[in-house]
């Protein structure tokens, strides 16, 4: 087996599909938040992991609509996009992998949550707009297929084709046919998620270029992947036996392990904001003083917390700026 390029792959698993233009589709798919993070490619091209990931998806995420239409057209969150902007053209060049010349497209995308928030808005957008092509063109791909063509658009993106809990499997292949995600057989009803916005400003570095001069430059990136097994498999026994505290300080301690690896990168990447560290002493010194509260971070200055439905209330009244949100198995 040799690497393909995204083309290649795409041409792989829709080749001998119906190749049926609709007038309009549309989508939904979640945010989702890791627990066990993805952090480091094997191959930068097709966004295939260095290791496994875990997540957890929100009931908030991003609605797709595709119709034809005489030209090429763009909306976010209500207003019309420059095609000439990278957010637009990494959008389209995604397209282009699906579609002939002539098919040209109006596509409105609404994210539930801010757009470079790093909330993932990147993860939950490249899984509704492979949905909704897989709609408009009526490939009727299966949910792995999905999660693969997902995963081209940002890697993350792979996890959020689901509800609930996720594992992204990373696969060994060089073309990258078995590295896909799919949904655990778990719920757990009561585990919330509340999201602490310190800033919505846009981050210093894309996770992109982040992850690659991690893997380049930082010493401790060594021990990562083994960090990264362990951790999947104390949290899926947490996940199995409902083992909120071994859930909480795994994910905790996954998503610090992780940003341990950056600020030891050659330049050092610091997600953290001056408030992002607050927001952690402030969490530790709740957890001191009785209530079970846990957080994990991504690539941005924002804090997620984990808790139980019953310390919701406790919670909100201790932290004004939270928004909580129940996960997303319906
Ligand atoms: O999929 P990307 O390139 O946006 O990378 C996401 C990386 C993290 O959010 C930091 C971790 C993860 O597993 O989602």
């Amino acid at each position: 087996v040799h690497a393909l390029n995204k083309k290649e792959t795409v041409q792989a698993l829709i080749g001998t599909k119906n190749y049926e233009p609709k007038n309009s589709a549309s989508s939904f798919a979640p945010v989702n938040i890791a627990l066990v993070k993805y952090w480091g490619k094997r191959n930068s091209e097709l966004n295939l992991p260095v290791t496994s990931s875990l997540s957890l998806s929100l009931p908030l995420g991003t609605h797709t609509s595709l119709k034809a239409h005489s030209k090429d057209l763009l909306f976010l969150n209500g207003k019309q996009v420059d095609l000439q902007t990278s957010f637009a053209k990494k959008l389209f060049d995604f397209v282009d992998l699906f579609r002939d010349k002539k098919t040209t497209l109006f596509i409105e995308t609404k994210n539930d949550i801010p757009t470079g928030a790093g909330l993932a808005s990147s993860a939950s957008g490249f899984a509704a707009l492979t949905l909704a092509l897989n709609d408009f063109f009526s490939l009727q791909l299966s949910p792995k297929e999905l999660s693969i063509l997902a995963r081209l658009g940002s890697g993350s993106a792979s996890r959020s084709l689901f509800s609930g809990f996720v594992q992204w499997h990373k696969g060994v292949r060089d073309d990258g046919l078995d590295s896909y995600a799919e949904p655990l057989d778990a719920r757990w009803d009561d585990l919330s998620i509340g999201l602490w916005i310190i800033s919505d400003k846009t981050k210093p570095i894309d996770s992109r270029q982040a992850m690659q001069n991690t893997v380049e430059s930082s010493p401790l990136y060594k021990a990562w992947p083994d960090t990264v097994s362990h951790d999947l498999s104390v949290m899926k026994e947490a996940i199995k036996t409902h083992n909120f505290s071994l859930l909480g300080r795994t994910a905790e301690q996954n998503a610090l392990t992780m940003h341990a690896t950056m600020l030891a990168a050659y330049p050092s990447i610091v997600y953290f904001l001056p408030e992002s560290i607050e927001a952690m002493q402030k969490i530790w010194q709740l957890r001191k003083d009785g209530l079970e509260v846990y957080f994990t971070m991504d690539a941005g200055p924002n804090i997620k917390l984990l808790f139980l439905e019953k310390d919701r209330k406790t919670l909100e009244s201790q932290l004004p700026n939270l928004h909580t949100h129940s996960n997303s198995i319906p």
